[in-house]
């Protein structure tokens, strides 16, 4: 548990302003601890008031039966996500109410009022049905971050199928491999997407993945850039030609509460992706009201989570959790920085955006790319924002507040995972005093602590293992597939509660600052890759003999990936060789997982029993020296050579 000593230096306090407090749900630090104390004494009532919020077909019987370690909420309620984000509220005069506000990063303009995102959704729903998808099958999305991406997982959770969006800058094979594990009949996909003023052909890494999909049947294909793509006859459809003959009248299923809503695959410290398993009631329960409480949503507010729907964050904080409660969401396709640094400031100007959710990493590149960028651009609008990913340094932190937030903002640091579902720990911004670089205060309902490896809590300052102690309502359900694999990785390493990864400590406030992953998980610019499937990866390569990954720290990414690589006999060392291993890892993963730096070595530092020195390898991959104890160091002359390797 090292690197505490610099963030202790942190002192300042930002309580939030009068006028900001007195129109919050949430009012005071009084009044949050309150309500955090009566929920920790009757979870179930506090879960269940919030759930009553939602529409439910059936009432529950009970909010919940906890089977260590699976949960399951709401037991016998029935309930439709869907039905929930649009139906809901058709009945009042939000129907016209903008609910997706779109820009292409082409510059396209799309606004769908509720109305015609129900419209859509209906009709994709039949859609799905007409090409044989049925209630618990899983459907794959592969897309741009266009409307048609909302429209078709709301659709998938209308009938009762499970969705699995998979990231737009996965490869082929991380395509097949996705959905091989989840049995997908069904491929939602475009012919290709913008980034950065290019063309991302999707449909070709679809075809290349289906050469080994048996079970996949069906592929829709929204026509976006118009590309000249395959289309396999019987196979492939077109968006635009099934919706045009689909039905705008579709009755979202009543489905369980524990029905499953999606999967999403993630990066463990071990082996393949896994898939977390969402389920409905209790993710749209506590979605929709952490969306309500954290970003203090207000009716009137224009909200933009900038976050990929292939990853967590979009799923919760830019389709469910925010449609669930009727708002008004910027969703943009494109890269920050195209075709300048100023376009998320115009954007935000443009329509006048209130409410706005980034990641560290997007926040420190805006700081190197300079504060005239944003200066250029009205950004009164903001009334708040948010951080998620990874630590914020405070110093980004206090770029954000004065350069973004105009020094009125409140900024919710959210802490949270792609298994816990909803966000477990941030401030309420009417009531909780920040403190840069802190994700603050646990959650109504949340039991978050900060433990020892056999789960005692530490004192205040020291630390420790970021555990929650209480099941809550979006908490993944099982890993699919792998009933095992879910009870070893995140309830077995510390006796008897939740712990997924992250080191913490919390100061004499009560206060969570999370320093960051403690296991062999990297996160380069926000995006979770584990240091094993990269390393598999490389030694696909024929060249390579053994690999190992470690992060090492990045001004702009947060972590970037540095791989040690020993070659098989007959093999030299060359900038051509690193060259094709970087691309052999994008074309196996995707671009994310691209190694910034490859160093070849003859040996790996490995202790006597054979496990690899990660710790060590960090140490020279950042320029560190190596301190702490070395003794079972199988060879010394490792270190040594491989510091060599630098000069
Ligand atoms: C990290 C993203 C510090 C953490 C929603 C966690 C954070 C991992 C924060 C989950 C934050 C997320 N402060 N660290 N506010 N938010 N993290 O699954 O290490 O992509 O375990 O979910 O991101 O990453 P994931």
């Amino acid at each position: 548990m090292a690197d505490i000593t610099s963030v202790l230096k942190e002192k300042r306090v930002f309580k939030p302003h009068k006028e900001f407090s007195r129109n919050a749900h949430v009012k005071s630090l009084t009044e949050y601890k309150k309500i955090y104390q009566a929920s920790l004494k009757n979870p179930e009532a506090f879960w269940a008031g919030k759930a009553k919020e939602l529409h439910w077909f059936k009432p529950w019987k009970k909010p919940l039966v906890w089977e260590f370690p699976n949960a399951k909420w709401f037991v016998g309620g029935k309930i439709n996500a869907s039905y929930n984000c649009l139906d809901r509220h058709l009945s009042s005069w939000r129907r016209n109410k903008a609910a997706l506000i779109w820009e292409g990063e082409n510059g396209e303009e799309r606004v769908l009022t509720y109305q015609d995102l129900h419209r859509e959704v209906c009709r994709f729903a039949n859609v799905l049905k007409a090409l044989g998808t049925m209630k618990g099958d899983r459907v794959c999305l592969y897309m741009p971050l266009v409307p048609e991406l909302a429209v078709a997982m709301l659709a998938c959770a209308r009938i009762g199928a499970a969705h699995s969006v998979i990231f737009g800058g996965f490869s082929s094979q991380a395509i097949r491999d996705r959905i091989n594990d989840a049995r997908c009949k069904i491929v939602v996909t475009a012919d290709g997407g913008y980034r950065r003023g290019a063309v991302i052909n999707l449909k070709n890494n679809v075809d290349e993945a289906l050469k080994e999909t048996p079970t996949v049947k069906q592929v829709v294909v929204l026509q976006r850039t118009k590309e000249v793509i395959h289309m396999q006859l019987g196979r492939d459809h077109w968006w635009h030609a099934l919706m045009s003959e689909a039905s705008a009248v579709n009755e979202a299923e009543p489905l369980d509460s524990e029905h499953p809503l999606y999967i999403l695959y993630t990066s463990g410290s071990t082996g393949k992706p896994k898939g977390v398993l969402h389920t409905t009631g209790g993710y749209l329960t506590q979605t929709a009201f952490t969306t309500r409480w954290v970003f203090d949503l207000k009716e009137e507010d224009v909200y933009w989570c900038t976050a990929d729907i292939g990853w967590v964050t979009g799923h919760s904080y830019v389709v469910y959790g925010p449609l669930a409660n009727g708002a008004s969401v910027v969703m943009y396709e494109g890269a920050p920085n195209w075709p300048d640094p100023s376009r998320f400031w115009r954007i935000i100007e443009k329509y006048r955006v209130n409410i706005f959710y980034t990641a560290p990493t997007a926040i420190r590149a805006f700081i190197k790319w300079g504060e005239d960028w944003p200066r250029k651009h009205n950004l009164e609008s903001l009334r708040l924002l948010g951080t998620v990913g990874e630590p914020i340094n405070p110093e980004a932190w206090m770029w954000y507040h004065r350069v973004i937030g105009g020094k009125r903002c409140p900024i919710v640091d959210t802490w949270w995972q792609t298994e816990t579902g909803a966000i477990l720990i941030s401030a309420l911004p009417g009531a909780t005093p920040l403190k840069p670089g802190s994700a603050t205060l646990p959650l109504p309902g949340i039991d978050a602590a900060v433990v020892n490896k056999e789960g005692k809590e530490v004192p205040a300052n020291s630390g420790g293992y970021l555990v929650i102690r209480r099941p809550w309502p979006a908490m993944l359900r099982t890993i699919y597939g792998d009933p095992a694999r879910y009870k070893k990785q995140y309830w077995s390493e510390i006796p008897g509660v939740y712990f997924a990864g992250d080191g913490a400590r919390r100061d004499e406030d009560g206060y969570f600052w999370v320093m960051g992953r403690i296991d062999d998980v990297i996160k380069v610019s926000g995006h979770r890759l584990g240091t094993s499937e990269i390393e598999s990866a490389l030694v696909s390569h024929e060249t390579v003999a053994e690999a190992a990954v470690v992060g090492r720290p990045d001004e702009i990414t947060g972590e970037a990936i540095a791989a040690f690589v020993t070659l098989e006999n007959g093999h030299v060392p060359s900038e051509d060789l690193k060259d094709l291993l970087r691309s052999h890892v994008t074309k196996e993963i995707g671009s994310i997982a691209r190694p910034a730096e490859i160093r070849f070595t003859d040996t790996l530092p490995k202790t006597r029993s054979g496990k690899i020195m990660r710790r060590l390898l960090r140490d020279i991959a950042s320029g560190r020296e190596t301190l702490g104890d070395t003794t079972t160091l199988e060879d010394f002359s490792v270190l040594a050579r491989l510091r060599k390797e630098e000069e």
